[in-house]
């Protein structure tokens, strides 16, 4: 099971810095609601009753103005803030100066409404909604360096667990880097509204020891498998509007629209994390997106239950 999203549950070294940061905020807002409630809750129960007590006529000592309470109560929440600002500078700017070192992965992750498309412009491998990464031993980092852009509107990359959010904006590019110390793979989410299917922008990180990631990476370079028992299938997918927006390496379906399919059978999700990749929810899903994702770009194709069972023959094919 993939475990929950959580800024307290970090394996990467920015994440780890988050932490570290939200530690110090809580205990230095903590010590104020002590000291404010305490003093609320003393005040409440020292006084209560005093009217009751037959002394209406009198009242506590009246204060007009006092330069000492009027300085103490500017000067420490400045002092807090000030010491706040600086320390989350030193940390961001900590994060945003390290170098790329030789041996780490760049990837380019683009936005899209609403699915991520994942390329490896080093690797020659373009896949969607999973990344996969291999795993940065401390001692011998290979840290991942990612590269952010948006073909639409604003979204936003986050992953609780191995770094801050970064917002994935159209004509401007981003940068971040993650070191993921722990195999294992975790929830991604887009953090910024970018219409109906905002929600449903979900991704997974998939953190390989070393070997596995290379076998990976070797996986997904392969061209599309070609299997003659699923040759109507492929036909269909030929003849349909499909090859303009999808890509499946070695045919000519070389659309840039959508995800990938070249291996998209090695993908645990479709739709962005909206329905697990199964044969039934590929066959739901060809023969209508809008009912698992309503707004889904991708329209629904008016198949007959024939067609609909070679395509998805087809795509199952696709490993
Ligand atoms: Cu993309 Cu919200």
């Amino acid at each position: 099971m993939t475990p929950t999203p959580s800024i307290f549950d970090p394996v990467s070294t920015p994440a780890f810095a988050i932490r570290e940061l939200s530690f110090l905020v809580f205990g230095i807002t903590g010590v104020i609601f002590v000291v404010v409630a305490g003093l609320a809750v003393y005040t409440l129960v020292r006084f209560r009753g005093r009217r009751r007590a037959g002394d209406e006529r009198r009242e506590p000592p009246q204060i007009y103005g006092s330069t000492q309470i009027e300085i103490a109560w500017t000067v420490v929440p400045l002092l807090v803030v000030v010491v706040l600002f600086l320390v989350t500078a030193r940390y961001i700017y900590g994060l945003e100066r390290r170098e790329v070192p030789a041996g780490a992965l760049e990837v380019t992750i683009v936005g899209n409404q609403w699915w991520w498309e994942i390329r490896y412009p080093g690797l020659g491998i373009v896949t969607a909604n999973e990344l996969h990464v291999p795993v940065s031993d401390p001692s011998r980092p290979t840290p991942t360096f990612l590269t952010l852009q948006s073909t639409d509107v604003v979204h936003s990359f986050w992953v609780p667990q191995l770094a801050g959010k970064m917002d994935v904006i159209p004509n401007k590019t981003n940068r971040m880097w993650i070191d993921p110390q722990t195999p294992g793979v975790y929830v991604g989410q887009c953090a910024e509204y970018c219409g109906t299917q905002h929600a449903w922008m979900l991704l997974l990180v998939v953190v390989h020891p070393r070997d596995e990631f290379d076998r990976w990476v070797a996986a997904q370079h392969a061209p599309a498998r070609e299997d003659p028992a699923v040759r109507a299938g492929y036909q269909l997918f030929l003849s349909l509007a499909c090859i303009n927006c999808h890509t499946v390496r070695g045919t000519p379906a070389n659309g840039v629209f959508g995800p990938d399919l070249t291996h998209l059978m090695s993908r645990r999700t479709i739709a962005a994390g909206a329905a697990s990749n199964t044969r039934e929810a590929l066959r739901a899903w060809v023969d209508d997106p809008a009912s698992i994702k309503p707004g889904a770009l991708m329209p629904a194709m008016k198949l007959s239950s024939d067609e609909l069972n070679w395509l998805t023959a087809y795509l199952l094919t696709l490993r």
